[in-house]
């Protein structure tokens, strides 16, 4: 059986008719749907155990807190994880780069440089430009080549002896680019730079392993991989997060605190301060689960196999390009299009006319637009729940888009 025939029933939004033709929701990259054991299990958590986390004595506040720290177990094994307080619980991707810019980046003296890539998110571009301003550092990017990939040759002639940071993506949102992490992480490893990845397209769709990929931080959404929103995951390798000064304060995050000092927490709380996303974890633990019992191997695949079908179906219509490396080399589950003589706007909402749901414009990435000569795309992504009759109504629209011009 195919995957998509075994999950679908899952997913109650599905069911749902958009202007008269069933959901076709093509549009996981941005935000994947949720299946029904991660909506059961936060609405189970709140009518039975809510209440706050580590600080209460009574029943349901042992309750929430094993509930909380149960998802940390569940995402480190996910994950490949050393131990537990490696993982820490942030509100998102977005978060967790704001996070490690500000943290990282506080001891860094003006000259130093901070490099990342043009096909980042602006997620990834804009807190390191934020702390660059702040601290009068470099920031520097490095280029993409041909066929969508990143330009290995210009990122060692970047890498400096004043490199304090290399942060780049994993797979990226729009060409799909699955990028050789452990190789930059071990060139930017002889400079001394700390390596931050952003895994949001690449935790719903690869298997992960800490240990392989050898960076030093790696931060993900699990919206984006059938969880709740509210929620993000920031690993770190432990004697970096060791040796990180917080950045935000506030209750959980302290030992013992005077009016002038205080001593922090252990390690993750360190850096989790105020009350967490504690029905968002439970969700995150659901999802996980789902996720696992699937297998991440048959997951990727399942998507690997509806974007090449998307890829080449795309590429085969007169007045359609398709961007990132071609179908043959392996790539996230992304595929970005734009239709000659058409906005990318009007292509998503005649699209949505048809029931089909793609992401269309910057895809916040505007430096890699401007690089690819474009406004914007329109972007089809999948999840399990895809099937490759979902890509043949695609593509039978596209290529109507065509003949209506
Ligand atoms: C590559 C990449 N990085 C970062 C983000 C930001 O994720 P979030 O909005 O969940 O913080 C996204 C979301 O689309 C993304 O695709």
């Amino acid at each position: 059986m195919r995957l998509d025939e075994v999950t679908r029933r899952d997913f109650p939004v599905l069911g749902r008719v958009v202007n008269g033709h069933p959901l076709a929701y093509l549009d996981s990259a941005a935000s994947s749907q949720k299946p029904r054991a991660v909506i059961d299990a936060m609405s189970q958590y709140y009518e039975r155990s809510h209440a706050n986390v580590h600080r209460s004595i009574h029943t349901l506040g042992e309750e929430a807190t094993e509930l909380y720290e149960g998802a940390r177990d569940h995402v480190q094994r996910f994950i490949g994880a050393g131990s537990r307080e490696e993982v820490v619980f942030t509100r998102g991707t977005t978060d967790g780069l704001n996070l490690l810019a500000d943290a990282l980046c506080a001891s860094l003296a003006p000259g130093d440089e901070v490099l990342i890539t043009e096909m980042e998110h602006h997620s990834n571009i804009i807190p390191w430009q934020i702390a660059a301003r702040r601290r009068g550092l470099a920031l520097r990017a490095v280029p993409i080549a041909e066929r969508g990939l990143l330009d290995l040759e210009a990122l060692d002639r970047l890498l400096t002896e004043r490199t304090r940071v290399v942060a780049f993506t994993h797979v990226s949102n729009v060409l799909g680019t699955i990028n050789p992490v452990a190789s930059i992480c071990a060139r930017a490893r002889r400079v001394g730079a700390v390596t931050v990845v952003d895994g949001a397209q690449a935790a719903p769709h690869l298997g992960l392993a800490m240990s392989a990929l050898q960076c030093d931080f790696y931060v993900f959404s699990p919206h984006k991989m059938l969880g709740p929103t509210g929620i993000g995951v920031l690993w770190g390798r432990r004697e970096r997060l060791a040796a990180l000064e917080p950045t935000r304060g506030g209750g959980e995050m302290i030992k013992e605190v005077w009016l002038d000092r205080a001593e922090w927490n252990d390690l993750p709380w360190r850096f989790e301060p105020g009350t967490p996303p504690i029905a968002e974890a439970v969700g995150l633990t659901a999802a996980v689960e789902y996720l696992e019992k699937i297998g991440m191997d048959r997951v990727g695949e399942h998507e690997r196999a509806l974007s090449r079908q998307t890829l080449e179906a795309l590429a085969a219509l007169p007045g359609v390009r398709v961007f990132g490396p071609p179908a043959a080399v392996e790539r996230g589950a992304v595929v970005a299009f734009t239709v000659d003589g058409l906005h990318p706007h009007d292509v998503a909402a005649l699209l949505d006319a048809e029931g089909i749901a793609v992401r269309a414009g910057h895809h916040c990435a505007m430096p890699l637009m401007r690089r690819l000569g474009v406004v914007g795309t329109s972007r089809a992504s999948f999840s399990v729940f895809n099937a490759p009759d979902e890509v043949d109504r695609l593509v039978r629209a596209v290529a109507d888009l065509r003949s209506v011009l």
